[in-house]
Order: C-alpha cells, then sequence, then structure tokens
C-alpha cells in the first residue's frame, strides 16, 4: 500500500523523506514523489516506478537547504501508475500540496462539483479531490480548511498537508489508514506509515487514531478530536526496535535474513512467558481470566494470507489440547457472511502489521456482537492492538520484505502459546503435558536454528531441476496442509510460478488430474499420526509420475526410493512439525525465487500492508 513520510526539523529534509520513503518500499508501491519548501516556494519531483528513478531524477535536490516536506509511494488504486497520478497532488494555485493513502470513495461527485466551481484537475487521481477541496475551503486558516474538506470525504485515508501559507506547519489527518508520528527533541517531528520510517531518528512515537489531526512543527506537534474538535493528550510510546533490524545486514535479501531470524523471533515470542517448573503459560496482556473461559463456547480466529494460514494451524492445537471448537476465516468473508457472533464466542484476529482492513472491519463486526477479541499482532501500538480486549505480541521485530516468513513463524509460536494458555485454564491438559509442550517449543528455536544452513544447501541442490517449471503442488495432511497452503502462497507470490496446496486426501477428488511427468510436487510427510495415510497419497502421485520433492523425517529410507529429492528434518514432538516444515517451503520459494531474478522483496502488485478493502 501507499507509504507516507513526512519532516520539519533541523536536519535537510530531502535525504530524510528518502530514507524514509526507502524504508517503507516493502509496503509495496508503483512510482513516488516529494515535495520540499524552499525560499517560499513548493518543489515537486515525482517519478514512475521505483524509487531510484525518483532518486535519479532529484539528485541536486539532496542538497536543498529546505527543512520541511513530505514523501509519497503510490500503490495506484485510481489511475495508473504513471508520474502524472504519483503524488504529491497540488491545488489550482500550485502553493498547497497532498499526499494521501487509502480511498476516497465519494471522489467522483466531489470531483464534478469542484470542476463546475472551475477547479482545474491534472491527474486521475482521487487523492488530487483532497487538494482541490481544502483549496476550496482556505481562506487564512489552514486546519479549519483541512478539518471541513476532510468533513465532505466518504472513505479511508491517511493525509499529509503542506502550505506555503504556512511554511513551518505539516497537517496530517487519518481516518482508517495507519499514521504515526515521530518526535525527538534534536531531530525533529516526523510524519510517517509505519515505523521503519522514523527508527534512523526516533523511536518516541505517536499513533494518531482514526479522525485526528496532528499538527507538526519543528519543535512541536498536536493531536486533535475531528469529531470533538478538542485538543488530546495522547501517549508518547517507546519503540524498542532500532534501524539496524530494517536493514539487510550483509543477506541479499530482506526475506532471507528474515528467514535466519526465525529462530530467534520464536524465542522472543516464548521467552519469559513459559514457567518450565509449572508448565503454567503467562499472557497478561490478553486480560482473559478463568471467567471470560468458562464462558466461550465457540472461537473464530480472523486473518488474511499467511497469517491466516497461521490460523488453520491453530484450529488442530486448540481444538486437540483446548477443547474448544474453532471456525478459522479469512477476514474478507467473515466480515460479510452472516455471522453467528455473540458473547460467548472469543474472536481471536492474527495479523503482522495490525492494520490490514479486512482483519481490522471483522473485529470491529465482532465485537459489535458482543464478541471479545483478542489480537496476535506483531507491530506494538498498531490499530489492532489498540480495539481488542487483549493482546500476544508476537516479538518478530520488523519484517520488512512483503512474504511473510518470520512474522509467520512466531505467529505459529504466539498461538500455540494461547492454546497452552487456554487449556491451561479450562484443565483440559495436565501440568505434566503443559511443561511437555512448553518445552517442545522452547527448544524447537534451537532445532530450527541448527537445522538452517543445512536445508537451505539441500534446497539449492534441487532447484536446478526445478526453478522454471510452471506449475507446483504442495500437499500435506493434518497439521502439514496449512503448511502446504503457506509453502504455495510463498512460492507464487515471490516467483510466479503458479502454485496450489491440497489437503493430500483431496488429491483425488480432482487436483491429481494434473498429475503428470511434468508435474512438480512438494509433500510434506513427517513421521507422524498420519504419516501412512500420507505416504499413500505419495504413491498415488509416485504411480502418475509425478515430480516429486518430499519432506520428512530423518532416518526414513523408505522416501528415497520414491524420489532422489528428498529434505531431511530431525523428528521433534509432532506439535511442532508445523515451524519446522514450514523452513524448507519458505527456502525453496526463496531459492527459486531468486534464481528467476525475481525481485523477492518487494514483489509486483503486492503491498506488505494491505489497508484498503
Ligand atoms: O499484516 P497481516 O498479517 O494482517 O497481513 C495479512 C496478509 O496480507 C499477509 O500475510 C500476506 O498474505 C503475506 N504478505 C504473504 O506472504
Amino acid at each position: 500500500m501507499c507509504g507516507i513520510v513526512g519532516y520539519c526539523g533541523p536536519r535537510r529534509v530531502v535525504p530524510v523523506v528518502l530514507e524514509g520513503l526507502r524504508r517503507l518500499e516493502y509496503r509495496g508501491y508503483d512510482s513516488a514523489g516529494i515535495v520540499y519548501l524552499e525560499n517560499g516556494k513548493l518543489i515537486k519531483h515525482r517519478s514512475e516506478g521505483k524509487l531510484s528513478n525518483l532518486e535519479m531524477i532529484i539528485d541536486s535536490a539532496i542538497i536543498a537547504p529546505a527543512h520541511i516536506g513530505l514523501g509519497h509511494t503510490r500503490w495506484a488504486t485510481h489511475g495508473a501508475p504513471t508520474t502524472n497520478n504519483a503524488h504529491p497532488h497540488s491545488d489550482c494555485s500550485g502553493d498547497l500540496v497532498v499526499v494521501h493513502n487509502g480511498i476516497i470513495e465519494n471522489y467522483h461527485s466531489l470531483r464534478e462539483e469542484l470542476k463546475s466551481k472551475g477547479h482545474r484537475f491534472s491527474s486521475e487521481t482521487d487523492t488530487e479531490v483532497l487538494a482541490h477541496l481544502i483549496e476550496e475551503y482556505l481562506e487564512d486558516d489552514l486546519v479549519s480548511a483541512v478539518k471541513e474538506a476532510v468533513g465532505r470525504v466518504e472513505g479511508s485515508y491517511a493525509i499529509g498537508v503542506l502550505w506555503t501559507g504556512l511554511p513551518d506547519t505539516l497537517i496530517a489527518v487519518r481516518n482508517q489508514s495507519p499514521l504515526v508520528l515521530g518526535t525527538s527533541t534534536e531531530q525533529g517531528t516526523f510524519l510517517a506509515s509505519d515505523i521503519p520510517a522514523l527508527l534512523p531518528y526516533t523511536n518516541e512515537v505517536v499513533f494518531l487514531d482514526d479522525m485526528e489531526l496532528a499538527v507538526l512543527k519543528a519543535d512541536s506537534f498536536k493531536v486533535y478530536s475531528l469529531i470533538s474538535g478538542s485538543l488530546l493528550d495522547k501517549e508518547v510510546k517507546t519503540i524498542n526496535w532500532n534501524a539496524g533490524m530494517a536493514e539487510k545486514g550483509g543477506f541479499k535479501h530482506f526475506m532471507l535474513k528474515e528467514i535466519f531470524e526465525q529462530p530467534q523471533a520464536i524465542t522472543n515470542t516464548v521467552s519469559g512467558r513459559i514457567n518450565l517448573e509449572s508448565g503454567s503459560v503467562e499472557l497478561p496482556e490478553v486480560n482473559f481470566g478463568k471467567e471470560d473461559i468458562g464462558r466461550i463456547d465457540r472461537i473464530f480466529l480472523v486473518a488474511c494470507g499467511t497469517s491466516w494460514h497461521a490460523a488453520l494451524v491453530a484450529k488442530y492445537w486448540i481444538e486437540k489440547f483446548a477443547h474448544i471448537p474453532v471456525d478459522v476465516d479469512i477476514a474478507s468473508e467473515f466480515r460479510y457472511r452472516h455471522l453467528l457472533v455473540n458473547d460467548r464466542v472469543l474472536t481471536v484476529s492474527i495479523s503482522q502489521s495490525g492494520e490490514t482492513a479486512d482483519t481490522l472491519a471483522g473485529i470491529r463486526l465482532a465485537r459489535k456482537l458482543g464478541s471479545k477479541v483478542i489480537t496476535i499482532c506483531n507491530v506494538v501500538g498498531s490499530t489492532m492492538t489498540r480495539e481488542a480486549d487483549g493482546t500476544v505480541y508476537t516479538h518478530a521485530g520488523p519484517e520488512i520484505g512483503v512474504a511473510s516468513t518470520k512474522a509467520f513463524i512466531s505467529q505459529l509460536a504466539a498461538l500455540f502459546l494461547f492454546t497452552l494458555f487456554l487449556a491451561q485454564k479450562k484443565r483440559t491438559i495436565s501440568p505434566e503435558k503443559s511443561r511437555e509442550l512448553g518445552k517442545a517449543l522452547i527448544d524447537i528455536a534451537t532445532v530450527v536454528e541448527q537445522e538452517l544452513p543445512r536445508i537451505q544447501a539441500d534446497i539449492v541442490k534441487l532447484i536446478d531441476n526445478f526453478y522454471d517449471c510452471r506449475d507446483f503442488l504442495f500437499v500435506g495432511r493434518g497439521l502439514s496442509f496449512p503448511i502446504a497452503l503457506e509453502g504455495a502462497l510463498k512460492l507464487k507470490e515471490i516467483s510466479y510460478i503458479h502454485a496450489e496446496g491440497y489437503a493430500s486426501g483431496e488429491l483425488k477428488h480432482g487436483p491429481i488430474a494434473l498429475i503428470d511427468k511434468e508435474m512438480p510436487i512438494l509433500a510434506l510427510v513427517p513421521q507422524d499420526d498420519v504419516y501412512q495415510k500420507s505416504l499413500s497419497n505419495v504413491e498415488e502421485i509416485k504411480a502418475r509420475q509425478g515430480r516429486l520433492i518430499l519432506i520428512g523425517t530423518e532416518g526414513d529410507s523408505h522416501l528415497r526410493k520414491l524420489t532422489e529429492d528428498v529434505i531431511y528434518l530431525p523428528k521433534v514432538p509432532d506439535e511442532m512439525n508445523p515451524i519446522l516444515y514450514t523452513i524448507p517451503a519458505q527456502l525453496l520459494a526463496y531459492e527459486i525465487a531468486s534464481k528467476r531474478g525475481c525481485d523477492v522483496d518487494q514483489p509486483r502488485n503486492l503491498a506488505k500492508s494491505v489497508t484498503v478493502e
């Protein structure tokens, strides 16, 4: 999705904004632009494509002695990704500029109205309407004009405004699209769509809520409610991420770095939450007591994409250990179906970003229907964590690659903790079993750490025969089924190879028709409780000459008889297989995409944080 960066302060604005935009590149975009105020004039540069194109055309502006400005990376919604449609957008006079994330739903009627009043439009975007609308209301009070303009607008927006008439001030407004301020006595005041843009300068941040307007100056900021008009006392939060965490650190891609950070992500998510002597799991931020659990007779897990796959794994765990029926929903479906949700239902949202529009809408709906809401989330202070009744933070650190890897693994770790927490509160598992499972979760971080380099080497050896194929199937049963879905998603999103994940038992209900000697199939066959069944499915594939890659348990010599391409993984407790078996699937996708020369960290058409519906 689009990215906004704004700055006013003692530094030169152009490098600050460019660095901020670079750190938001992971969000996905197809054009970029920057504006700054120099000698009373707004200087604007925009370009199609990557930020490097913009950098090329503004080479000399880097040293401009300007100290206030805005930048934007645009992910096209209304109008093609051209220079003309890139932000910032100006009013008729050219003295006022706007950058915007989100969608103005009533832009068409506003545009017609403004045109009839003589406003001249130069782009196809919905955003340009905002610039002209503010101009329409502007006399000498920018804040009032912005308020009046956003009062006319329907939709979601995060906006930044700069006007030559108020040369030391940026205005920002948020409604259903994330926006965060950064504040530092020495460095100035910052505005961004996400925290990584701020990390080189400050980790003191203020999250704007919906319908809030911020006035930013170099040495201060004020936040007002657009509903009551009153000045708000906003909390300044300290983020314990640093700028280095959002850098590649010697790896070729963020995705690879993040795959290798997974052992640490598991440890960080688990540490301090399990007492290995008593077996008890403590999740104080969940705000969920024994009485709450007593009332719950069903759980809805709501998420999108990779986070939805984590939910699918959690269903198996929660039903097995906490004995609570679990429904798993894709958020965009959940929010539009007839929901049988009430106060006996617990809704759990799972989201790396905490800003995904559909998931957010889903939990708002569930709350309205009386459900308690808990979120499993990676971003401290994100909208979901502020709206939920409780949060289980994953501690994966900033995830920059669009393909979710360490966030997924830490979601699995957090969901396993949550399962144990529920099971303990419901007394559906013994303290001994809790200890055993808690230890298995802690130990899996070490197993992953030890195995990662060897798994990568094994994958690199086999991809020569697979990297240029057109299609791929991933299959697994039980706890391995969601991992098959995840493997297929990883491969398709970063390598653009068509890939599908299936429950192995489903093959003969349709997909088996696809299998011939050209079709690669990665099958997950750990020696778990459904091993024999999985093996029968693999035999069916073999009988049809499918090109098998098998991921199975060390010492399982039978697998070698079925194919040369076997990746062996150590035997771990069955419940931990989803974590371990995800690693080769991620690495297969990564190595194939990398060999195909794909833009691994920023795949085409994708955005890291999907803040529009
Ligand atoms: O931030 P979220 O976890 O809510 O994001 C949900 C999906 O957009 C996300 O998991 C997406 O599927 C991944 N980028 C895929 O790797």
